[in-house]
Parts: structure tokens; sequence; C-alpha cells
């Protein structure tokens, strides 16, 4: 019934899969990005998951708790403020957040290329290849250490205890017995 994300057993085993002491919740081992689809999906009845990824996958869960844990602030990075200048072209941000680049670009009037990257995104303006990122950003020590800066925030992710909209009810006493131990 439950289900977690990166929080992985510490042996070797590539089972994905594994129960409790009293069998009562089995926890599925995957990946941050699909928490939400499996949930949405009802392969899960609950998931946890960073705003990040729900803004990101927009999935038809319900955001049931918050659990102030993984902090970190989505935002717009660059060499300077002046990465947004006028280039007679549409500005170039390279993400692995596709959808809340689109959306915070397009929120802002501004004509925004997106380039999808899948990891070490501060590479992509030094190396030329866009004017800026759309990040997380956690202690700010990558940032830092690549010569880049935050030039504006977008919002602040923690990471929240979905569930399925139909497990919610179905569920309901089960759900929230296990929310309450949780607070
Ligand atoms: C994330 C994010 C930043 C970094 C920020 O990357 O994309 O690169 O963490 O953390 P900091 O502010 O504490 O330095 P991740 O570690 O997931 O690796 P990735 O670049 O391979 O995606």
């Amino acid at each position: 019934m439950y289900y977690s994300s990166q929080y992985c057993c510490s042996n070797l085993s590539r089972k994905l899969f594994f129960y409790d002491s009293e069998k009562k919740y089995k926890f599925l081992i995957v990946r941050a990005q699909d928490v939400a689809t499996y949930v949405e999906y009802k392969a899960a009845d609950l998931g946890i998951a960073g705003l990040d990824v729900l803004y990101e996958h927009n999935n038809d869960v319900l955001e049931l708790f918050d659990l102030n844990i993984g902090f970190c602030t989505m935002v717009v990075a660059g060499k300077d403020k002046n990465c947004f200048a006028y280039k007679n072209r549409s500005v170039r941000v390279a993400t692995k957040f596709v959808n809340i680049a689109k959306r915070h670009f397009v929120s802002k009037g501004i004509n925004a290329e997106i380039i999808k990257l899948y990891g070490s995104i501060e590479l992509a303006p030094l190396l030329g290849i866009a004017d800026c990122i759309v990040d997380i950003v956690s202690t700010g020590a990558t940032l830092k250490e690549n010569g880049l800066k935050v030039i504006e925030p977008i919002f602040e992710s923690t990471a929240f205890i979905i569930a399925n909209k139909i497990s919610y009810y179905t569920k309901y006493d089960q759900i929230n017995s296990l929310l309450e131990a949780v607070k």
C-alpha cells in the first residue's frame, strides 16, 4: 500500500518492492520522477514526492501532507542578470524541468527556447549552449562552484505525502491513521 521514492534499502538486492515486518504495508522502490505516476495510476495508494516533480508532471493526485523535508528552491540562474538581455533571438533555457520552465517564461512574456538536459545543467551556460538554466537549488554550492547566480526564484519546494484520489476515499481510515502516525 505505501510507496516510497529514492529511500532505498542498503542491501544489494535488485528486488524493487519489500514489506514492513508485519506485512501490513508494501513499499515500492522507484525513481523520484515516477512516484506520482505510480500513485496516479493506483499502483500505489500513497507516495512521497517533491513539489518540483509534482509541478513538472502535473499528475492527478492529492497532496495530503507537507513533510517539511527536502527543502529546495526552483530558480532561474545564470552568469549574471544580463543573461536575459536582448539577443535578436529567444532566450535559451537549459533545464530538466521543461514544463516548469515553459510556464515560467510564458508568464513573464519572454520568448524562450527550452533545451532539455538530464543532469549537470549548470554546464550549459558555461559552455554557451544556454543563456540561463531553470533548476533546483538546495545549498547553492553547485551554482557557486560553477560561477552562476540565482537570477530569480520561481517557487519553494518540499516533499509531500501524496495519495491516489480513489484510494483516499476507499481506504480513508487506513490512510488517515498512517498520516497521524507520521505527524
Ligand atoms: C541537483 C540540481 C543541482 C544541485 C543543486 O542536481 O540539479 O545541480 O542538485 O544542489 P546544491 O544547491 O545543494 O548544490 P543533482 O544532485 O540531482 O544532480 P544532477 O545534476 O545529475 O541532476
